[in-house]
């Protein structure tokens, strides 16, 4: 059994989420960016990481999903979002990630919060759109994701793990 952990990530959120999946993975692993993946022919599993970027994938992140994800291989997807969990439109970021990788056979999602770059709540802060100023304004992302979400993400490897050898 060979598993893939591979993530997107700007300012570390998704790395971190990736790396605690990583560290319970008990079997041959390899972690590493996307970007240096070139097909998913090698591995029985492979959990596939990004940011959300616009409400869900971002044109190139959904590209990249489309082309690895065929074959019906084994794919565990995880997501970070500035918004919190218990926002309704996050099941829509995690749908749309699923849309994009349904070449694949999705084994688990997994998300969670991830602290939103100063800069880019700078540019919503000031934007004409006026959902950006309003999620700009309640943003509580700070710190994430914590040590709880970080045990999610380490729950969540362990229980997709089960899932294969089931
Ligand atoms: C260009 C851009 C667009 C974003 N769009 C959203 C969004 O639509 N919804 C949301 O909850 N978070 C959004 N975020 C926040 C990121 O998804 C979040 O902070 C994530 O944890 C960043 O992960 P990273 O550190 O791995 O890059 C956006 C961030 C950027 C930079």
């Amino acid at each position: 059994m060979k598993v893939l952990v591979a993530y997107m990530s700007s300012t570390g959120n998704t790395k971190k989420v990736a790396e605690a999946i990583y560290s319970e993975i008990a079997a041959e692993k390899e972690i590493k960016p996307v970007n240096e993946v070139e097909s998913l022919g090698a591995y029985d599993l492979s959990f596939l990481g990004f940011p959300t970027h616009g409400y869900g994938p971002d044109k190139k992140t959904k590209a990249m999903l489309e082309r690895l994800c065929k074959d019906g291989k084994k794919v565990a997807l995880f997501v970070t979002h500035a918004a919190p969990e218990s926002e309704p439109e996050v099941v829509e970021y995690v749908a749309k990630f699923k849309q994009a990788a349904s070449g694949a056979d999705i084994v688990g999602a997994f998300d969670c919060q991830g602290q939103l770059a100063g800069g880019i709540k700078i540019i919503m802060k000031i934007s004409p759109n006026k959902k950006l100023r309003a999620d700009a304004k309640k943003d509580n992302s700070k710190g994430q994701p914590d040590e709880k979400r970080i045990e999610k993400a380490r729950a969540f490897a362990r229980e997709t793990m089960g899932k294969m050898s089931a």
